[in-house]
């Protein structure tokens, strides 16, 4: 071990809970605390039955991903650290049992609290068990007499309703003790229901709950080592544990896959509004220095983890520059010819979205049920749309976004410690970071090679000339419309 680097001398002999470890940060935080702090004592990992899946055997297929390849090349008996944790969020103290509590309460040095529903329109009553399992997990830390640090990883849009957003805690919408009462109170109709009551102007569910969860992690926390990392939107890796690692199909990501399949054909965005994109592997190692530096010294930071103020990216770059690869790497599980219309405009956008969303979903459906199969696509893209709406509000909106924190905590670190858990994003070449991202969805997402084979090729073709002879054919319905309308007036 290095002597020079005080991030992994914090955390030898350490023992660290994690919440969330199955998720896409929590994977990456977990390959790199096993890698880069090998003299780490154990990790306890949170895992909820999922998918008919037992907690157990989901734990024994955890580390099969592509993302822990690098780690068993290296040594795969540091697997042998991790111990499986049966809970869920979702249930009163987190579903822990009697015995495992007592293990935790016993043994933890660190908790990293990662686990959330990151779906953006989750029911409220979700949302309040997610809150609650804040709550619970902070009184727990605070029987675990040898804690060095609590981890809470927010969001940096858990504040949106401001324009300004600083490295403090605000005011929650509510506080959790009045949702957790709300929601016992009501029924799941009625919480419906009241749900834009709730949220006024709250854009959804998953930021609502955050907000919450960090005024507990405030007031409950207030006496604990705590430190909060508010990451902005996550994609895919820059470098380890390997270049373009994805593995999350929810937010920004969901809808670039959407688009790279050629199912989504119009989005809304500002097109020179900065597009607040991170690496998997910067944020997991913020947090990794965000808990170094809490166990370090007694003061509680928050860190607006969300890029460098001299190397921003546009959304209209981020686009353009995805659209090029998408283009050169098309995928075989593509369903039509990637085309992607870019709408400033709220109302352009909704008729855009009539001709290259709904207009087409019709066609399809009909030609589904004229080969006697059921109609579907209406309805999907009925889905879709409002999911767009949820993500791209992220994508029309502009926040400042104050990151000093983030700053003081890169120039704390040792030269060795800036390079072995590297978080600083002023000298990332954004072009070669999504070219690679996108290839990293094709790989690791779409489970695709990086050459198409002939016939994939083929089809991709196909699609071409099939997109621009369906584009021709509306453009001259269009036409037509418009001037039955000028000969009508
Ligand atoms: N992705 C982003 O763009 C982004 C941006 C800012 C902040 N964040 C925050 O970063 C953290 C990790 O997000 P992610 O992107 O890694 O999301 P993710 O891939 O969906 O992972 C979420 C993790 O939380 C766990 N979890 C969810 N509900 C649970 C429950 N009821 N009980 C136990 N575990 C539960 C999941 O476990 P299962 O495997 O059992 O589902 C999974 O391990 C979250 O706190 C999120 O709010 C994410």
């Amino acid at each position: 071990m290095s002597s020079n680097s005080q991030i992994r001398h914090f955390f030898k002999n350490q023992t660290i809970f994690i919440t969330g470890g199955s998720g896409f940060l929590g994977k990456v935080l977990l390959e790199k605390l096993l890698r880069e702090c090998e003299e780490i004592k154990k990790i306890y990992v949170l895992m909820r039955s999922k998918k008919n899946k037992t907690p157990t055997q989901r734990f024994s297929e955890l580390f099969n991903y592509a993302c822990f390849d690098v780690l068993k090349s290296k040594d795969e008996n540091l697997l042998r650290k991790v111990f499986l944790i049966n809970g869920d969020c979702l249930q009163p103290r987190l579903g822990l049992s009697e015995q495992d509590a007592n293990i935790l309460v016993q043994e933890v040095t660190c908790v990293i609290h990662a686990a959330a529903n990151v779906k953006f329109d989750q029911p409220v009553k979700e949302v309040a068990c997610n809150v609650r399992a804040t709550r619970d997990l902070l009184e727990l830390a605070k029987k675990m007499t040898n804690l060095k640090v609590f981890v809470f990883v927010s969001t940096a849009y858990s504040n949106c309703v401001h324009a300004d957003i600083k490295e403090q805690f605000y005011e929650p919408p509510m506080k959790a003790k009045q949702l957790l009462q709300l929601v016992d109170a009501l029924d799941d109709d009625t919480l419906k229901a009241i749900t834009p009551q709730l949220l006024k102007t709250w854009p959804n569910t998953y930021v609502f709950g955050k907000s919450i969860a960090e005024d507990l992690i405030n007031t409950i926390g207030k006496d604990l080592p705590i430190t909060v990392v508010r990451p902005a939107i996550i994609i895919s890796s820059i470098s380890e544990p390997r270049i373009g690692w994805h593995d999350n199909f929810y937010g920004i990501i969901g809808v670039c896959m959407g688009t790279s399949l050629g199912i989504i054909r119009v989005i809304n965005l500002k097109k020179n509004g900065i597009a607040p994109l991170v690496p998997v592997d910067y944020v997991s190692n913020c947090v990794l220095a965000a808990a170094w530096q809490r166990g370090t010294c007694d003061v509680t930071t928050i860190y607006n983890f969300v890029g460098h103020k001299n190397n921003q990216i546009t959304w209209g770059r981020f686009i353009k520059n995805s659209e090029a690869n998408y283009l050169e790497c098309a995928l075989r599980k593509a369903v039509w010819h990637f085309s992607l219309t870019t709408v400033e405009n709220k109302v352009w956008y909704k008729i855009c979205t009539f001709f290259l969303h709904t207009l087409p979903a019709y066609i399809a459906d009909f030609v589904l049920v004229c080969l006697g199969k059921p109609a579907l696509v209406v309805k999907n893209y009925g889905r879709l749309d409002r999911l767009l709406s949820a993500v791209l509000y992220f994508c029309t909106g502009s926040w400042n976004f104050e990151d000093h924190n983030v700053m003081e905590l890169w120039n704390a670190m040792t030269d060795e410690d800036k390079t072995l858990f590297c978080f600083n994003m002023e000298r990332v070449d954004h072009d070669i970071y999504i070219r690679n991202s996108v290839i990293g969805t094709r790989l690791y997402l779409f489970k695709e090679t990086r050459e198409n084979s002939k016939r994939t090729k083929l089809k991709l073709k196909m699609f071409f000339v099939a997109h621009y002879t369906l584009l021709a054919f509306l453009w001259y319905i269009l036409y037509k419309f418009v001037m039955f309308l000028i000969e009508l007036f």
